[in-house]
């Protein structure tokens, strides 16, 4: 059988283009966790519609771009400098990316917020509408139509308005917050319902599906019910479905000579400084059979994200140095390697995050370091896939898993102090046992299984639907 069609729709294309020329362009790979779980997308007959990351205000470039965007299978939505500025810096990005992490805005912005709140909104209502006339125009009898994340809350309705018929999920990306969060936002109820407009309706977690379901119930007063939520007789279903990653690519990435390559040289790096590999992601932990304790050399703990505040960047540095501070004698034997994405870098929130990281990176190196060397090795800058893929495999690497990973509260700087100093001086065997653990988990539950369950369920949904009329 042919393999089901599917339009993948989120803000940001897989690829963001460079503009070389009048008519030439550069494909450089997109960074962030959606993009990076997405691209297991591969059992499906699939295109990617978005934003290609760039302004092109001229036919010429916009024809070119189209062009090689589609040997990607990728289709691009033009958005002008105003609508970013709105849209995206805006109101993704400065009012529902924070509000659904429960960051509230800081005082001074909370005014200005308020009163550029409106157009903010109407922007994101007629960014939403370029997406779904981008999609209209590719969308074909039987395609799944699945909408991601926080900036495309008002898709789901501007397809359905294109057509009842189309099959429309909508999956979100960050948490969902409690209805007492979303309850601040003024467009709290016309957000809700256009995404109720979609077909089927997910999240990470239980726990987000539940939030989102009580905020219909509470501030739309709609009915919830086990499958999701109702509106006179017309249902939504709701339902979590947990992500991961692309494991295959990474287990084949080992075998790329440029990879083996890299990894051969960061050993040599720190062969020369006599080091021993362990270590890190923030929640986490770890992954090698190398002795860890601090005679046998120097430790490499290991962070990658993107700048954003959620990430909890600066509390992991400051666990860190607090650390530093009650264990002296691990002061020249281990050093944490922070990959910091810069990202979002016209949003002020962002900006501010830069320039406090810094400076705490800078007080701490300058109280710790020696002459030869420093405990943070902090860099502002992405790494391609083969390089990060070299660096966690010297390093091991690890996710936020259940039994395999020690759990911290990012908040609590003493507790995450103290866990660093359990994951540095565990023994190799507990070490070895969660890496196993960690590693049977992210294998099994791969990016692929997550879409295809959730395309099912999608198609499911609505032969049910039809049975119920
Ligand atoms: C998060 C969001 C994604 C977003 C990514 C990168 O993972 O859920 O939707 O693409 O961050 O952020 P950016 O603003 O650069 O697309």
């Amino acid at each position: 059988p042919s393999k089901q069609r599917l339009l993948v729709v989120a803000n940001r294309l897989p690829v963001s283009a460079v503009r070389r020329g009048e008519d030439s362009w550069q494909l450089e790979m997109s960074v962030g966790g959606l993009v990076t779980a997405l691209l297991g997308v591969k059992e499906f007959d699939a295109r990617w519609i978005g934003w290609a990351g760039v302004n092109v205000p001229d036919g010429i470039g916009q024809k070119a771009l189209t062009k090689a965007l589609a040997e990607k299978r990728c289709i691009p939505v033009f958005l002008d400098e105003e609508i970013v500025h709105q849209y995206y810096n805006g109101y993704c990005n400065n009012i529902l990316w924070p509000l659904f992490h429960y960051l509230g805005l800081p005082q001074e912005d909370r005014l200005a917020t308020t009163r550029s709140f409106q157009s903010q909104f109407d922007a994101y209502k007629r960014a939403n509408q370029m997406f779904a006339d981008v999609v209209n125009q590719h969308y074909e009898e039987g395609d799944v139509v699945w909408c991601h994340d926080y900036h495309l809350m008002f898709l789901p309705k501007c397809l359905k308005e294109y057509n009842s018929n189309m099959k429309v999920g909508w999956f979100l990306h960050t948490p969902f917050p409690s209805s007492e969060i979303h309850r601040t936002l003024p467009s709290r109820s016309e957000l809700l319902r256009s995404v109720l407009a979609a077909d089927l309706v997910g999240f990470h977690t239980y726990d987000y599906a539940r939030h989102f379901v009580s905020a219909c119930t509470r501030i739309l007063g709609l009915e919830g019910t086990p499958e999701g939520v109702e509106d006179q007789g017309k249902l939504t279903r709701v339902a979590a479905f947990p992500i991961g990653i692309d494991s295959d690519r990474f287990v084949r990435a080992l075998e790329i000579p440029q990879v083996q390559e890299h990894m051969k040289e960061l050993k040599e790096r720190f062969a020369g400084r006599k080091m021993d590999f362990l270590i890190t992601l923030f929640v986490l932990l770890i992954s090698t059979t190398s002795a860890c304790n601090p005679e046998s050399g120097l430790l490499v703990m290991l962070g990658v994200d993107r700048l954003d505040m959620i990430k909890g960047i600066p509390q992991k540095i400051l666990a860190f140095e607090k650390f530093l501070e009650e264990n002296p004698n691990w002061r020249d034997k281990v050093v944490l390697l922070q990959i910091a994405v810069p990202t979002r870098t016209d949003v002020p929130e962002y900006q501010k995050l830069t320039s406090q990281v810094h400076e705490i990176v800078g007080r701490i190196n300058g109280r710790f370091g020696t002459l030869t060397a420093v405990p943070i090795h902090h860099l502002d800058r992405s790494l391609d896939f083969h390089a990060l893929c070299a660096l966690y495999a010297v390093t091991g690497a690890a996710q936020s898993l259940g039994a395999g990973a020690i759990l911290v509260n990012p908040w609590n700087i003493t507790e995450v102090a103290a866990s660093i100093g359990y994951a540095l001086n565990m023994a190799p065997d507990e070490r070895e046992k969660r890496h196993q653990h960690n590693f049977m988990h992210v294998t099994t539950h791969t990016s692929q299984e997550w879409a295809a369950t959730f395309v099912s369920e999608l198609n499911d949904t609505i032969v049910e639907a039809q049975l119920r009329i």
